[in-house]
C-alpha cells in the first residue's frame, strides 16, 4: 500500500429543495457571486431563477453567465474571467454538470491568479503555470456524473488547437456542494444513462491500475460499483425516484474523490484516450467513456489478469477460477451490462470512421506521454499503436 495524504474538503448539503438555501450559504463566502451555468431553456430557466432569488433574499449580488458549453472552451472561460474581474465578483457558484463545474474552477482560480485559463492546463512537456489561490466555489451539480462537485480536477478544451486536457489544484475544491436530487430528476434519460457510465469509468480507473495493493480501496470501489449498478437499474424504471437520484449523487462524488484509490493512487488512462474524441468530434465526455471502456477492458485484459479477474468475479458474477479466462470475461460482462442499459455505443453510431485514429493517438501521446518517452502511463506503458487498436475495437 502506498503512502498518501487525503482529506475531504467539501461540505455536502443534501436533500430535495436544498437549492433554495444557496443564498444563505453563499453569504458566508462572499458579497458578489458569479453564477456560471449553461444557456437557459424552458426547463432550466426556473432553476437559474431559484438561485438568483435565493441570493437576492440573502443580500448577495449576482452576475449571471450562461455561456458555458459542454466540453467548456478556453476562450469562453477567459471571457467569463474578464467579466468576473470587471464586475468585482468574489465567489463562484457553479450550477450545472461537470462542464460547468470544471469551467467554474478555472474561473475562480484564474481570476485570482491571473493570465489565461489555458496557462494552467497540463500539455505534454510544458510546465503548467501554478495558481496562487482561488476565489471560493459553491457547486450545485445538476447531474450525478463527474465528481467534479467535490474534487480538485478540471478539464478544458481548446477549439483552436483541438486539444482537451486537465489540471488539478486543491485551491479549486468547492467549499460546499448543494446536492438537490430534484434537479437531477429533470434530466433527459440519455444524460442520466451516460452519466452512470462516466461514474463507472472513474471507479475502475484506480481499481485496475494495480500499482499497489489496497484491500480497503478495493472493497470501497466494489461497493460503489454494485450500488451504482443497482441504482442505474432503478432509475431507468423510475427517473423521478429522488432517493435513487441521491444514491447516484453519492456514487458520483465518492467515485472520484480519492477514497476509491486510497493506498493505490495510480490509474489507467481511459480518460486520456477519450479526450481526443471530445476534442475532435465534440462528443459528450460521458458518451465518449461509454465508447472507450469496453474495448479498453478487452484489449488490455492480459496486462494484469488478476485485477481484471477480481473485478469480474466480485462485481459481475464471474465464477471462472482461471485468472486469464476470467480477465477476458470482464469486457464481455461489461458489454452485456452496457447493452442491457442501452449504453453500448460504437464510434460508427456517431458516424465516426478510422480517418483520425492516427491523429487522435498522436494527440494522446503528445499531451500525456511520460517525460522523455513516447508512451503514456498505464499498468504498463501504452504506445500510440495500442491506442489505435482500442479505437479500432470501438468502431
Ligand atoms: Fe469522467
Amino acid at each position: 500500500m502506498q503512502n498518501f495524504d487525503w482529506n475531504f474538503q467539501t461540505k455536502l448539503s443534501y436533500g430535495p429543495g436544498r437549492i433554495a438555501e444557496v443564498g444563505k450559504i453563499a453569504s458566508g463566502f462572499g458579497k458578489k457571486a458569479f453564477l456560471a451555468t449553461y444557456e437557459a431553456n424552458a426547463t432550466f430557466a426556473p432553476v437559474i431563477d431559484k438561485v438568483v432569488t435565493s441570493l437576492a433574499a440573502a443580500g448577495v449580488e449576482v452576475v449571471v453567465f450562461t455561456e458555458i458549453e459542454p466540453n467548456p472552451r478556453a476562450h469562453t472561460i477567459d471571457k467569463a474571467i474578464e467579466l468576473f474581474n470587471a464586475e468585482g465578483c468574489d465567489l463562484v457558484i457553479a450550477l450545472g454538470g461537470g462542464s460547468v463545474i470544471d469551467g467554474s474552477k478555472y474561473i475562480a482560480a484564474t481570476s485570482f491568479s491571473g493570465g489565461s485559463c489555458w496557462d494552467y492546463v497540463v500539455l505534454g512537456d510544458r510546465v503548467p503555470r501554478e495558481y496562487t489561490g482561488a476565489f471560493p466555489i459553491i457547486s450545485i451539480p445538476t447531474v450525478a456524473a463527474s465528481g467534479s462537485e467535490c474534487n480538485a480536477g478540471g478539464v478544458l478544451s481548446n477549439e483552436e488547437t483541438k486539444e482537451k486536457s486537465f489540471s488539478r489544484s486543491e485551491y479549486r475544491i468547492p467549499k460546499v456542494a448543494i446536492l438537490d436530487p430534484e434537479l437531477h430528476a429533470t434530466l433527459p434519460d440519455f444524460i442520466t444513462n451516460e452519466s452512470c457510465i462516466d461514474i463507472f469509468s472513474h471507479l475502475i480507473e484506480h481499481y485496475l491500475s494495480s500499482e499497489a495493493d489496497s484491500g480497503f480501496a478495493d472493497r470501497q470501489t466494489e461497493g460503489m460499483i454494485l450500488n451504482l449498478m443497482d441504482n442505474f437499474d432503478k432509475i431507468q424504471k423510475n427517473p423521478n425516484d429522488l432517493d435513487v437520484r441521491g444514491q447516484l449523487a453519492l456514487c458520483s462524488i465518492f467515485g472520484w474523490s480519492g477514497i476509491q484509490g486510497l493506498g493505490r493512487m495510480g490509474s489507467i488512462p481511459m480518460h486520456s484516450i477519450e479526450m481526443p474524441l471530445s476534442a475532435h468530434y465534440d462528443m459528450r465526455h460521458a458518451r465518449g467513456m461509454a465508447v472507450v471502456v469496453p474495448p479498453y477492458l478487452e484489449f488490455f485484459s492480459d496486462v494484469r489478469p488478476d485485477r481484471w479477474a477480481q473485478l469480474a468475479r466480485r462485481c459481475f458474477g464471474v465464477v471462472e477460477q482461471d485468472d486469464n479466462v476470467a480477465a477476458k470475461l470482464l469486457s464481455v460482462k461489461v458489454t452485456e451490462w452496457f447493452e442491457r442499459t442501452g449504453m453500448l455505443i460504437k464510434l460508427s453510431d456517431d458516424g465516426i470512421t478510422a480517418d483520425k485514429f492516427e491523429e487522435m493517438a498522436d494527440d494522446v501521446i503528445r499531451m500525456f506521454a511520460m517525460p522523455g518517452t513516447n508512451t503514456i502511463a498505464g499498468v504498463k506503458p501504452i504506445t500510440k499503436e495500442e491506442i489505435i487498436e482500442v479505437f479500432k475495437l470501438a468502431l
